[in-house]
């Protein structure tokens, strides 16, 4: 017979009908009357399915009564209407298999509550929690609705390359890609000779798939990288992983505030499709992970969002009672306290700031007339922060190569990008949105390690 998923099963009709299920037990519990019930889960959706088993099944007393949290079964039976409250139907079991039992003894996932934290040390078995099989749908579900957005924009998906040559960022937080062996790497003038590495030159993981989208974008119009990106910054925060998934559209005759608007556009959306598409799962943060995390995606799935500039939210944060921990000055970035504050404080909502001074900020990002602020653009949202980092890119190639130089950047590396300067150059405008604290956001998890499957951060890369 075939198998049918649990949350097709869930609102099926077909009562009376024959149904086959498979998954992992949740709970069991003997009858006194000489049966049992077995919650089953397959991760198809966040409830599971109860099955009645009767006594009379003939592996009933040699397997059944065997089978605990965390085991393998499948049940094919009948299905009926439940009377019990929480369920609308339920499964009458004439067959159950038992695929792999759990050792009780052995097998972690026992207690109910077991904290996030020591989750990721069993980050192998934590998606058979409620909470890692809900965060894992609506992450699902936001890449999904990201396609889908794009997609039906005319934007085309392109795909960035992951070992390159050139810092996007020109912040030098980048993992090396090497096939010399430490310690036995050729050497020439006293350092080791690239040369004869791999790709014949330093190689190193993408920080981001902006340049190439750049490449792109001066073709094709509009296109968006969804793919991974890795940075070696040693921050130990509730928000920084070393590899983390990023969106970057990118847009050929477009301004900042075009920029800007897309970016609104995209963040309501994929709130509006996860409210749609995942309501149990929400509905479970709300309850035991986030309290009101329901309402506020419900408000942001339709609200505007503030635009500020830079000089504005400084002008602000100067008049903010109480003290920072990073003093705020013209000309230094924005931490993320003081992103916080803005956001959750000032304006009390999503707030997107402009125009930031040219000496923090990338070098592509466009000069502003005044020559102290780039076109750039950073998206906060209450709780994270900094979700977004964007600009209007440098089109004017006698600026570009000056920006270069002046950041100390080697010019060389660049000859490509400065090209699609030279020819049929054009305004283009695109941003990165940072994927795990979009899931982190939409679900209210505390730790952006807890919205990735396999987090990688400083000294830790197991699983
Ligand atoms: O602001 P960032 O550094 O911008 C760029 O990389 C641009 N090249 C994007 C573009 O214009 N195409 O990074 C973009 C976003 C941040 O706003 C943040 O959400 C996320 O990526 N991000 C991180 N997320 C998790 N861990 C980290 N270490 C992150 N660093 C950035
Ligand atoms: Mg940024």
């Amino acid at each position: 017979m075939k198998r049918t998923l649990i949350k097709h099963v869930l609102v099926s009709d077909a009562i009376g009908e024959p149904v086959k299920v498979a998954g992992w037990v949740r709970t069991r519990r003997d009858s006194k009357g000489g049966f049992s019930f077995v919650e089953i889960n397959d991760g198809s959706s966040f409830s599971g399915i109860q099955v009645i088993v009767p006594g009379e099944l003939e592996n009933y007393e040699s397997e059944v009564l065997h089978v605990t949290i965390g085991s393998a079964i499948a049940v094919e039976g009948e299905l009926v209407e439940s009377p019990g409250k929480g369920q609308r139907v339920e499964i009458h079991a004439t067959r159950v298999t038992i695929y792999g039992l759990a050792d009780p003894d052995d097998y972690p996932l026992q207690k109910k509550r077991i904290s996030f934290e020591k989750l990721r040390d069993i980050a192998h078995l934590r998606p058979r929690t409620n909470t890692f099989g809900a965060v894992a749908r609506v992450r699902n579900a936001l890449a999904y609705a990201t396609h889908k957005f794009y997609q039906d924009r005319d934007f085309l998906y392109l795909h960035a390359p992951m070992i390159t040559g050139s810092d996007a960022e020109g912040a030098g937080e980048m993992f090396r890609v090497t096939t010399l062996e430490p310690g036995a790497a050729p050497q020439a003038g006293g350092s080791v000779d690239y040369s004869q590495d791999f790709f014949g030159k330093p190689t190193f993981l993408t920080v981001s798939g902006q340049l190439s989208a750049e490449t792109y974008a001066s073709a094709l119009d509009r296109v968006y990288t969804f793919g991974p990106t890795f940075r070696a910054e040693n921050s130990n925060t509730r928000r920084h992983l070393a590899e983390f998934w990023m969106i970057e559209p990118e847009v050929a005759f477009a301004d900042l505030s075009d920029n800007a608007d897309l970016a609104e556009d995209y963040i309501r959306y994929m709130f509006q499709y996860v409210i749609e598409k995942c309501p149990d799962d929400l509905a479970f943060f709300d309850k035991w992970v986030e309290e009101g995390l329901l309402d506020r995606l419900h408000t942001l799935a339709t609200s505007e969002f503030r635009r500020i500039t830079y000089t504005e939210a400084i002008a602000a944060l100067e008049k903010a009672e109480g003290e920072f921990e990073f003093p705020v000055r013209w000309g230094s970035d924005l931490q993320s306290e003081h992103e916080r504050y803005l956001t959750e404080v000032v304006f009390d909502q999503p707030v997107i700031v402009v125009d930031y001074p040219k000496d923090i900020k990338a070098f592509y990002m466009r000069r502003n007339d005044d020559g102290k602020t780039v076109a750039a653009m950073d998206v906060l949202l209450p709780g994270v922060g900094e979700i977004v980092g964007g600009s209007q890119r440098e089109e004017r190639h006698d600026v570009l190569l000056e920006s270069i130089r002046e950041k100390g950047l080697p010019e060389e590396e660049y000859w490509w990008y400065l090209d699609l300067r030279r020819f049929g150059t054009v305004p283009h405008a695109g941003f990165g949105l940072g994927f795990g604290r979009m899931v982190q956001f939409t679900t209210g998890m505390q730790n952006i390690r807890d919205a990735i499957p396999f987090p990688r951060t400083p000294n830790s890369a197991e699983f």
